[in-house]
């Protein structure tokens, strides 16, 4: 973990309330799809946790909904500085996904599967991408997963864009291995109908975010595990599902 100052070079809307930033400075520390990074915030005690979507030399990108103080605070910034701790989490384990994995995000659990798509491309994998949002509207990145060279489908809940569904309804059987990000519910269904191993990533609460509170801790297989820490990318068959 590092704790770094970095320049904002871009802070720009992708939908009504999403917004991808870019900043600058030394992001060495990052090394793995799908750590996050702690954002200090004037005024807030506890630091917000975003996940990487791509890091390249000394940028990096994140994508971020306004939901409350912190994140429209984060909106309205367009220059100056921002007290970032980096190389947070363990992020996505690549070397389990087989030929052709299959990326699954809903909403803001698309972006850090950015990252994962061009690291798994990069290493020769056949990768299909289920991206879900609600409506239309709130759809983001569809062009950037293909760029990359992902063969990519869409599901709105709605059917106001792509496939008409959850991702679940897009995950077909074809996939060696599977990787997901996204709200709990989307992750217990894929849970469900999965039919391979695969890894999934938390967006649980946090207090410290590096491993010191226990505020984050939850109960898998083998124990307690700290979602900031040891997570947030926790194995298929380690989960144990509270209700
Ligand atoms: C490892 C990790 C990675 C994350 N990656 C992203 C990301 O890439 N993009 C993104 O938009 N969001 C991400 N989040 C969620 C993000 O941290 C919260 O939305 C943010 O901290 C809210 O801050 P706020 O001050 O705007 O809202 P607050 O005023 O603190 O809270 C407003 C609302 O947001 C919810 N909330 C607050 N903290 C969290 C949290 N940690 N996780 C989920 N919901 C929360 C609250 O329940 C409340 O409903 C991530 C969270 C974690 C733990
Ligand atoms: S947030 Fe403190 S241990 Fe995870």
């Amino acid at each position: 973990m590092q704790q770094v100052l970095l320049k904002i070079i871009e802070n720009k809307p992708l939908t009504e309330n999403v917004y991808k930033m870019t900043l600058s400075g030394d992001v060495s520390d990052i090394e793995t799809p799908d750590q996050f990074v702690n954002i200090k915030l004037d005024g807030l005690y506890l630091r917000r946790p975003i996940s990487v979507c791509d890091c390249e030399g000394d940028l990096l990108t994140i994508i971020y909904k306004v939901v409350g103080k912190g994140t429209e605070m984060m909106s309205k910034m367009s220059e100056g500085t921002l007290d970032v701790l980096t190389g947070l989490g363990n992020g996505y384990n690549t070397a389990l996904s087989g030929d052709r994995p299959l990326l699954l995000g809903g909403g803001v659990g698309v972006p850090p599967l950015y990252m994962l798509a061009k690291y798994l491309i990069a290493e020769g994998k056949q990768v299909s991408v289920v991206l879900g949002f609600n409506t239309k509207d709130e759809v983001f990145y569809e062009e950037e997963f293909k760029k990359l060279g992902a063969n990519v489908t869409v599901t709105t809940v709605d059917g106001s864009y792509g496939t008409k569904g959850f991702v679940t309804d897009a995950m077909g059987d074809d996939y060696t291995y599977f990787f997901t990000c996204g709200p709990e519910p989307m992750l217990k269904a894929i849970y469900k109908k999965s039919e391979t191993s695969g890894q999934f990533s938390f967006e649980e609460r946090m207090g410290c975010g590096f491993g010191a509170c226990m505020g984050c801790s939850c109960k898998t297989i083998t124990g307690y595990k700290r979602i900031c820490k040891d997570g947030p990318v926790i194995e298929k068959e380690e989960i144990l599902w509270e209700d």
